[in-house]
C-alpha cells in the first residue's frame, strides 16, 4: 500500500548529486502525497546548475515510478538562483542569504581545508590569518581579521592563538576573544577543556549553523575559516551556511596525499565555492646547521594537487620546528618572527589570496 512515509522512503535512496546524502535529510522535499495511484511530490533547490534539477527529476520519476500501487508520477522542482553573486553559492537548500546578512561586515570570508587530516591545517590556518593581518596592515595602514574554528571534533585554534577563558554574549552574540590582533572563535572555547566532545552527524550541523550565524565579528577585512578534515557533514552544513569566498586546499609533499586532498576538495567544486588554490605544508626541512633545504616526505604534492584540481600552487610552507613551538606557545611564528624564511612564504600565499579575491 503506498501512502507518504512510502514515497518518502523512495525518495530518501536519492542522493543530492555529488553527495553521499539523500535529498529527503537534505530538507529538500516540500510535499509528497499520493492519490488515484498518482504520486505527487514537490522538491525546493537552490541551484545554479540546470543539470541538477533535470537529474533529480529523472531519479525521482524512476524511483516513485517502482512504489507499489504508483501508475502516474508528477514532480516539480521549485528552483531558487543562489543570491550572493559573486561567488555563487550552489549548495542545496542553501541558507547563504540569511546567512550573509548576520555576517555582515566581514568583507571576505575564506575555508581552509583537507581532505586529509594531521596535514597542519590549523597551524597554515593561524599563521594564514595573521599573514593577512600583516599584509593588509602593510597596504592599507590598519586591518582586522578573524579566525573561526568550525573542528568542533578536536580544536586546536584557541591554544595556537594564545586565547583562554571563554567568549562573552552580548545581545545575544558570541563576542570572540581577541589575541595578536586577530579575533577568534571557536567551539573549544564554548566547552569545557575534558569534556569529550562527541557530535554526530546531525548535531554537528546544527551546532555549526548555529554557531557561524551568532557570532558578533564587527568589521572585518577577511574571516579564516578552518574545517575538520575531511567531506563529511560538518563541512557541507558549513558550507551551505557560510557564504564563503573561497577555499583554500592544504596538502603534504607525499604522492599519497594527493587523492585524498583532491577528494576533499573536489565537495567545494560541487557546491560552486571556488578553490583559490592548494598549499603544501612541512614541504622541506630547513637544516638550521648548513641552510640546505630537505625533501623529507618527497616532491611533488602540491604541484600535482593544484594540477588536478586545475587551479594554483600558492606556495610551499617548511617543515620548521618553530612553527611547532609557535603554535604550543600561542604565537604563530608569522607574528612571533616576521622575517623568517616562513613567515614570508606565508606572506606570499596571503598576498596571492588577497589578489584573486579582490
Ligand atoms: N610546517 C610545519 N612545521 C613543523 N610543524 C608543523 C608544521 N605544520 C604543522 N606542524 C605541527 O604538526 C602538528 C599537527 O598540525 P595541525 O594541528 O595544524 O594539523 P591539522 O591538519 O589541523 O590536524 P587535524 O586534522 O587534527 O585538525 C602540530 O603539532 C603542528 O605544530
Ligand atoms: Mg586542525
Amino acid at each position: 500500500m503506498s501512502s507518504e512515509q512510502s514515497l518518502l522512503d523512495a525518495l530518501a535512496t536519492i542522493n543530492y548529486p555529488g553527495f553521499s546524502r539523500d535529498i529527503v535529510s537534505f530538507g529538500l522535499v516540500r510535499s509528497a502525497s499520493f492519490e488515484n495511484g498518482t504520486a505527487n511530490v514537490k522538491l525546493a533547490i537552490t541551484t545554479s546548475d540546470p543539470q541538477i534539477p533535470a537529474s533529480l527529476k529523472k531519479d525521482a520519476e524512476l524511483v516513485l515510478g517502482e512504489v507499489n500501487g504508483v501508475e502516474t508520477v508528477q514532480v516539480e522542482i521549485a528552483v531558487t538562483k543562489p543570491k550572493s553573486t559573486p561567488p555563487p553559492q550552489g549548495a542545496p537548500g542553501a541558507t547563504n542569504q540569511q546567512s550573509a546578512a548576520l555576517i555582515k561586515g566581514v568583507k571576505k570570508i575564506i575555508a581552509v581545508a583537507s581532505g586529509k587530516g594531521g596535514v597542519g591545517k590549523s597551524t597554515f590556518s593561524v599563521n594564514l590569518a595573521c599573514a593577512f593581518d600583516h599584509v593588509i596592515n602593510e597596504k592599507n595602514g590598519s586591518s582586522a581579521v578573524g579566525i573561526m574554528d568550525c573542528d568542533v571534533y578536536g580544536p586546536s585554534i584557541p591554544l595556537m592563538m594564545g586565547v583562554r577563558g571563554r567568549p562573552t554574549i552580548e545581545e545575544e552574540s558570541l563576542v570572540p576573544l581577541e589575541n595578536l590582533g586577530i579575533k577568534t572563535m571557536s567551539m573549544g572555547l564554548l566547552v569545557d577543556a575534558d569534556t569529550p566532545v562527541i557530535w554526530r552527524g546531525p548535531m554537528v550541523n546544527k551546532t555549526i549553523q548555529q554557531f557561524a550565524q551568532n557570532v558578533n565579528w564587527g568589521d572585518l577585512d577577511i574571516l579564516v575559516v578552518d574545517l575538520p578534515p575531511g567531506t563529511g557533514d560538518a563541512q557541507l552544513s558549513l558550507a551551505q551556511n557560510i557564504p564563503l569566498d573561497g577555499a583554500v586546499i592544504v596538502t603534504t609533499p607525499q604522492e599519497a596525499a594527493v587523492s585524498v586532498t583532491t577528494r576533499g576538495a573536489k565537495m567545494f567544486e560541487k557546491v560552486n565555492i571556488p578553490i583559490l588554490g592548494v598549499s603544501e605544508n612541512m614541504s622541506y626541512f630547513l637544516n638550521p646547521a648548513n641552510g640546505e633545504k630537505e625533501y623529507l616526505f618527497g616532491t611533488g604534492g602540491g604541484e600535482k594537487a593544484a594540477e588536478e584540481l586545475n587551479t594554483t600552487l600558492l606556495g610551499k610552507i617548511p617543515l620548521d620546528a618553530a612553527i611547532r613551538q609557535g603554535g604550543d606557545a600561542g604565537i604563530p611564528i608569522v607574528k612571533s618572527t616576521p622575517s623568517s624564511e616562513t613567515a614570508q612564504a606565508f606572506f606570499k600565499i596571503a598576498r596571492q589570496i588577497l589578489e584573486s579575491l579582490s
